[in-house]
């Protein structure tokens, strides 16, 4: 396991969606979907990330940490506009998440957003508690990223390439920049209680978000019949190796909640950065970097 640390950088992809099936993993349109919900739940929760972040930056007083967090907003910014753009072919297949997205929209501006908080100790608990939501989702972003990297399964069955190369792009980027969140949250605060705490909302909202996308996706696709999404059909997805497993997924909570945590501990960079340099998707806006410059 390596965890060399790279400078961050954000990699302008694109990617085309005309030749994508509605069910990309073939014949599985349950792991479909419920891979599908990054691209609900990622836009607004990416957009957020960003928003708060830049809040945040004034209070950072190690130089290098700046950088890092200045990367990470650059890449999670391109992360939200890529997933985004799914979208839009989504609804061509007939498939409009747009009921969703609003709910979703709702959950991170305004249950999330800034609240109208006097200047102050309210303001800055608020601003803290957010930076340490962000570092709990990035323990899961970062698990998630290692997961796609290595689920060799999905090419057996035949993947769309297309979709599988923005999941590792993406997912190497997680990987890449995995240490950014938890090292910002310790810098400016690092308690440990409010990192318990706030690991209990990040994971019962994102277990509660994840399973309601994938109902509605399952729900609405018009070419299933009575469509359903069952935590069985999510434990035999996971045994087959196309989604994580339940067991993976619980053994990684002890895992952030040790006192001894570190985002290095987890992943692997050397594998990240190897991916990118061979990503169709990121080798073609290296090469329009290129041009550009
Ligand atoms: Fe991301
Ligand atoms: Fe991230």
């Amino acid at each position: 396991m390596s965890n060399t640390r790279v400078p961050l950088k954000a990699r302008q992809v694109s990617f085309a969606w005309d030749k994508t099936p509605l069910h990309w993993l073939p014949d599985d349109p349950f792991s479909t979907h419920t891979i599908n919900v990054l691209h609900l739940l990622l836009p607004a929760g990416e957009r957020w990330f960003v928003h708060v972040y830049k809040q945040v930056l004034p209070y950072i007083t190690d130089e290098r940490l700046r950088e890092d967090v200045i990367g990470f907003i650059g890449q999670e910014a391109m992360h939200s506009q890529a997933h985004d753009e799914v979208l839009p072919h989504l609804r061509e297949q007939g498939l409009d998440p747009t009921p969703y997205t609003a709910q979703l929209d709702w959950f991170f501006e305004k249950l999330l957003g800034d609240r109208t908080l006097p200047p102050g100790k309210a303001r800055q608990w608020w601003l803290m508690e957010r930076v340490a939501l962000i570092a709990a989702i990035e323990h899961y972003t970062a698990f998630l990223g290692n997961w796609v990297l290595n689920a060799e399964e999905l090419d057996r069955r035949g993947a769309d390439p297309m979709m599988l190369d923005l999941l590792r792009w993406h997912g190497a980027e997680e990987v890449e920049h995995r240490a950014v969140a938890f090292e910002l949250f310790e810098h400016l605060d690092g308690s440990y209680r409010r990192r318990v705490r706030t690991w209990a909302t990040a994971f019962t909202a994102l277990v509660f978000l994840w399973q309601r996308g994938a109902r509605f996706f399952m729900e609405n696709d018009p070419t299933l019949v009575d469509g359903k999404a069952s935590w069985k059909d999510f434990y035999r997805s996971g045994k087959r190796g196309v989604l994580p497993t339940p067991g993976a997924m619980a053994r990684s909570i002890p895992r952030y909640l040790s006192r001894s945590y570190h985002p290095d501990q987890e992943g692997d960079t050397e594998q990240a950065v190897a991916y990118l340099a061979s990503s169709p998707a990121a080798v073609a806006a290296e090469a329009r970097t290129g041009a550009d410059r």
